[in-house]
């Protein structure tokens, strides 16, 4: 018997979408306005999913506030007011919000008292994103 736990946390930061693997003139044509050298910035909102056994003592999965410790250690103070093409685990990758997503779900199924399920990113009002490692539905592996 399992219940799964949803808890939302907020960020700010700053992106450019740009890859060396292309030149300038691929760039802004693949990546639009999101290409532009001044960057631009987001709100991001972030959902992350967790399940466990009830605790038949607290009757919780996990106790939220070691969570939301977690969460500020090691999801806020990294990206809060960061300009996320700076940070090492974009040296390399597009600071897409699907990278974002794969990089917070990295951070969170590091933390030990619940089992991660899902990370939901929000970018804007229109865009989100969903990261489940290798449990995403559509991969055939659960
Ligand atoms: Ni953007």
């Amino acid at each position: 018997m399992k219940a799964y736990l949803s808890r939302r946390y907020h960020f700010s930061a700053s992106h450019r979408l740009h890859t060396d693997a292309y030149d300038e003139a691929r760039n802004r044509e693949l990546f639009g306005k999101c290409n532009n050298p001044h960057g631009h910035g987001h709100n991001y909102t972030v959902q992350v999913t967790l399940s466990g056994p009830v605790d038949p003592i607290t009757g919780m999965v996990c106790n939220l506030g070691d969570l939301d410790a977690f969460a500020r250690t090691h999801l806020l103070d990294r990206f809060d007011h960061t300009n996320l093409n700076m940070l090492p685990c974009f040296a390399n990758r597009v600071s897409t919000t699907e990278n974002l997503s794969k990089e917070i779900y990295r951070i969170f199924s590091e933390f030990a008292l619940a089992h991660l399920e899902n990370v939901h990113v929000e970018e804007t009002s229109n865009n989100s994103f969903d990261y489940a490692g290798s449990r995403m539905p559509w991969n055939g592996t659960l």
